[in-house]
């Protein structure tokens, strides 16, 4: 992606949407963007948003479950409409939990795991999207950034294995070209993209940083201030596209 004078015409960023808030890289965006943007107004959505950090900026803090269509409508409902969004971050996203780990093999499949992973890596966006999508100024060009992971490109996948988040993954890239195609029919000038953030210390990573070569785990922080660098340069043809936390690009 090139760093040059970006052609998307530049405003005050005045209002954020960031959604999985409560989570290591969410928590994170949120306070990197209300360093970044004195005067900001941040939606926090997220499951429990009850004792969310206080920040320097504004917030407005929205319970929000992205497995129920219902509870993304309610919190949508619930989003100021003061100013509309000039970008929306979408850091939700699951791995493992007490029950599941990631799939070593095909003999470990198993179909409620692979839904689960469908559901919240790449249902819930798409619906999030589908609701958000209508608050956004029609004529004001707004960033979208959703939380993706390498690991979910096809044509980079040498190692198998981890099915589920793999494959959710792989169909949340599908679907944000997929809205960023209709955005463009649909003449709207949003930018959507998918974003790698690079291995980053959350509870997501946890079990898996022990083999990490040294110097190679992220601080959330660290992460996000490169994210939002990224996005914040993003030009109107990256839309549909796949970066990393440097603003490389990826094929899916
Ligand atoms: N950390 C990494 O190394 C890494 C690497 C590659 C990609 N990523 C991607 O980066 C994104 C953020 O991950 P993270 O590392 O920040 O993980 P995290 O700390 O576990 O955060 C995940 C977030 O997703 C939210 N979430 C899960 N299920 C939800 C649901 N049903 N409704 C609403 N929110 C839900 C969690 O909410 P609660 O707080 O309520 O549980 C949490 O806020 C994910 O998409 C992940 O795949 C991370």
């Amino acid at each position: 992606m090139a760093q040059v004078a970006e052609t998307l015409p530049g405003r005050a960023v005045r209002h954020a949407v960031v959604v999985g808030a409560n989570g290591g890289i969410g928590r994170a965006l949120c306070e990197t963007l209300a360093c970044r943007h004195p005067g900001i107004v941040l939606s926090r959505l997220a499951r429990e948003p009850v004792g969310l950090p206080e920040l320097v900026a504004k917030t407005s803090d929205i319970a929000c479950d992205i497995t129920s269509e219902a509870s993304i409508a309610d919190a949508v409902a619930q989003i100021s409409p003061e100013y509309p969004p000039d970008q929306i971050w979408i850091a939700t996203g699951w791995l493992h939990d007490g029950r599941h780990r990631p799939e070593k093999t095909w003999k470990e499949l198993d179909a409620e795991h692979l839904l689960h992973a469908y559901r919240i890596n790449a249902v819930g966006p798409a619906l999030l999207l589908k609701h958000l999508l209508p608050r956004l100024a029609k004529s004001h060009p707004a960033r979208i950034g959703v939380l993706s992971a390498r690991v979910g490109s096809i044509s980079d996948n040498r190692l198998g294995g981890w099915h589920s988040y793999r494959a959710s993954k792989a169909a949340l890239n599908m679907l944000i070209r997929n809205f960023a195609i209709e955005l463009q029919r649909r003449n709207l000038p949003h930018v959507i993209v998918g974003l790698q953030p690079g291995t980053t210390d959350t509870p997501l990573s946890a079990p898996f940083q022990r083999r990490l070569p040294a110097g190679q785990l992220q601080t959330p922080a660290f992460t996000a201030q490169h994210l939002v660098e990224v996005v914040e340069h993003l030009q109107p043809s990256d839309s549909g596209g796949l970066f990393d936390f440097l603003g490389e690009p990826f094929a899916p």
